[in-house]
């Protein structure tokens, strides 16, 4: 028998069971074809948590994640469950749950497919061979700095990062650029914040242990101007949790679409693997969510989780194959489409191509 691995699925609310469903598809299908054999076992967690358990994050979720080899998510989140107190929404699941299991560094590569030039909002030649990887930091900073408040009258969060925080987020990051471009981008606000000046200096620190790569800083704010301005200027980004959150964002208008952005959340034994982009509320359960950051985001768990290199690239070639041939879901329907196809459409040609390939 080849090798087995277990991956715990959270499908989430929205458009995350849909999304989830072809990501499996399109696992099964590398699996035959390249000989390994996948156990899945379902967890709980966001809106469908609430209403089956009566909290976002359930215990047997966090038990449940222990005892997988690779977790892969879908998104959370929706209007019936915005009015609910903040510890008990669904984003609080998802933020204790990427705490608990300790993955502090979320990987967020924002590539740009030639297929899909047409599709960004920018011009061609300032799009075209874009190839970023976001590092941002997943477990720390404001999102979860104490103290913080809310009153009617004063409201507070704190953005606090221990030296041991940004020191094993900017390895991360420099690690990636020595197999990449060798040029990390540091960005902060270090002309404001304290928390940042000690970002910046931590980061000089480490670029003293990797002297092949370059390293540069910038605010975050010119750091949003020069992602729309010249995006190929940037290799490796590595920035806290809620600029990392604004500027992956941003960043995935340069590929046209946030439905094609995947993510890696690692540094833990058990990774998180998950799109960048929320529920989608207004289309869930139509069919026509883009199941491509999600498919790209079970490449990434085969390539970080398995160490199935073969497997990864596979599913990378067929989407690429697909969009070269025409296949379009609606959000980048109006660019060089031969056919605006389905959701889970979508999932089968790209688990075709894999399989014929
Ligand atoms: C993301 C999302 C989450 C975040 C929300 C849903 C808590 O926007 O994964 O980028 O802010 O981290
Ligand atoms: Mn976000």
């Amino acid at each position: 028998m080849g090798k087995v691995y277990k991956i715990g699925v959270i499908k989430g609310d929205g458009i995350g069971p849909e999304i989830i469903d072809e990501a499996i598809n399109i696992l099964d299908a590398t699996a035959s074809k390249f000989g390994f054999d996948l156990n899945y076992e379902e967890f709980l967690l966001g809106g469908s948590a609430i209403d089956a358990t009566g909290v976002p994050l359930p215990a047997e979720t966090i038990s449940g994640v222990k005892r997988v080899d690779a977790v892969l998510f879908g998104a959370i989140g929706g209007p019936k469950w915005d009015n609910l107190d903040r510890h008990l929404r669904p984003e609080s699941g998802l933020l204790g749950l990427r705490k608990e299991m300790g993955t502090f560094a979320n990987l967020r590569p924002a590539t740009v497919y030639d297929e899909l030039i047409n599709a960004s909002t920018l011009k061609p030649n300032i799009v075209q061979g874009v190839d970023i990887m976001v590092v941002r930091e997943l477990t720390g900073g404001i999102y979860f700095g104490e103290p913080r408040e809310y009153s009617k009258d004063v409201a507070y969060n704190t953005m606090v990062y221990t030296r041991e925080e940004i020191v094993r987020i900017g390895k991360v990051a420099f690690d990636i650029a020595m197999k990449r471009d060798k040029r990390v981008c540091s960005v902060e606000k270090a002309n404001v914040l304290e928390v940042s000046q000690l970002w910046r200096e931590v980061m000089e620190e480490i670029a003293e242990d990797y002297p092949e790569v370059e390293l540069t800083h910038l605010y975050v704010d010119n750091a949003a101007m020069q992602l729309i301005k010249e995006p190929k200027q940037f290799d490796v980004i590595v920035t806290g949790n809620i600029f990392g959150d604004i500027l992956s964002d941003a960043a995935s208008m340069l590929t046209g679409s946030i439905g094609l952005l995947p993510s890696a959340s690692t540094g833990s034994k058990v990774g998180l693997y998950e799109p960048i982009h929320g529920s989608a509320p207004d289309i869930a359960g139509q069919g026509i969510a883009n199941p491509i950051a999600t498919i790209s985001s079970a490449a990434m768990m085969l390539k970080y989780a398995f160490g199935e290199l073969e497997a990864a690239d596979a599913i990378e070639n067929a989407i690429k194959r697909v969009l070269a041939d025409g296949y379009r879901t609606g959000d980048i329907g109006a660019f060089d489409a031969k056919e605006i196809v389905s959701c889970s459409e979508m999932g089968s040609i790209i688990a075709n191509s894999i399989s014929k390939s």
